[in-house]
């Protein structure tokens, strides 16, 4: 029988996956995770104590989640490797908007609306915010059936699915372009928010000196047939945290310059009352 010892483990447990593995490329997913995370333990030289506090760490990100609450997605987002898996599987090569995370609040099913809804079902103080572009390609033609799935945090920084005093879709919903790709809606200006700190994240985030809190923005999921999905957002000008975003998501060609407006006509024709804040933004998908 052989000895498994410090020198020879890696090798050994690399060739017992990737010599069993009948899939291609979960063997090639297992011979690499085994190969990196024996090099990580080796190069921390991990105790026993932190060992297990990293199981402990992972037990508690799992038991902090359910169908509202994502914790794995929210260790993801503060690692930075939602950005990174993004970043691979969404080449934008200067074209077409760019992406950036899901976040660990999206729901799907939001309400579908008509075009120029308010998607605000409880006021909560925020100021009042008019959104409109279009949907093109790379080609800048608009693109017919385009679905943008909205959602957002309120002024006082909260989801509805993290805050009891507001309905279910406050501040989400999907809206369809016609064959003039323009869509529009109304809102109220998203606030900067911190990720929730109530679970392991958060002290992650706190034994390590970060500061939990996202600029103000607009999340957009974008899909229409025969383009690629586009996850997004519009980051609100100004806001202070845009420097320095605790999930690593903020691009400036993704901050929306908002200007006051009072455009009595526009105002009329979508139920909104002077002065709002207007916010022209265009969204470009690439074909699949
Ligand atoms: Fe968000």
């Amino acid at each position: 029988m052989r000895d498994f010892t410090m020198e020879n483990l890696t090798e050994i447990v690399h060739e017992e996956y990737v010599s069993k593995t009948s899939d291609p490329r979960l063997r090639e997913i297992m011979g690499s995770l085994v190969n990196h995370l024996h090099a990580f333990v080796k190069d921390i030289q991990l105790t026993e104590a932190e060992w297990f506090e990293a199981v402990q760490f992972l037990t508690a990100t799992g038991q902090m989640c359910d169908e509202k609450r994502q914790e794995f997605i929210l260790l993801s987002d503060t690692l930075g490797v939602s950005m990174l898996v993004d970043a691979i599987n969404h080449p934008r090569s200067g074209a077409g908007t760019e992406n950036t995370v899901l976040g660990p609040f999206y729901v799907s099913g939001a309400p579908d609306l008509p075009m120029g809804s308010n998607i605000v079902k409880k006021d909560s103080g925020g100021t009042l915010a008019f959104v409109r572009g279009k949907v093109t390609d790379q080609d800048d033609n608009p693109i017919d059936g385009a679905v943008l799935d909205v959602w957002q945090a309120s002024v006082r920084g909260f989801y509805d699915v993290q805050d009891p005093e507001v309905p279910q879709w406050n501040l989400r919903g999907k809206f369809t372009t016609g064959p003039d790709g323009k869509y529009c809606l109304a809102t109220e200006l998203p606030g900067f928010y911190p990720v929730p700190t109530d679970g392991p994240v958060g002290k992650m985030l706190n034994a390590c000196g970060r500061h939990a809190m996202r600029p103000g923005h607009l999340h957009f999921v974008i899909t229409a047939d025969g383009y690629d999905r586009l996850t997004t957002h519009i980051f609100t000008a100004g806001d202070e945290y845009l420097e320095s975003d605790a999930v690593f998501a903020t691009k400036s060609s993704l901050v929306g310059e908002y200007q006051a407006c009072e455009d009595e006509a526009l105002a009329k024709e979508y139920g909104l009352q002077v002065p709002f804040q207007l916010l022209d933004f265009d969204f470009g998908l690439m074909r699949t």
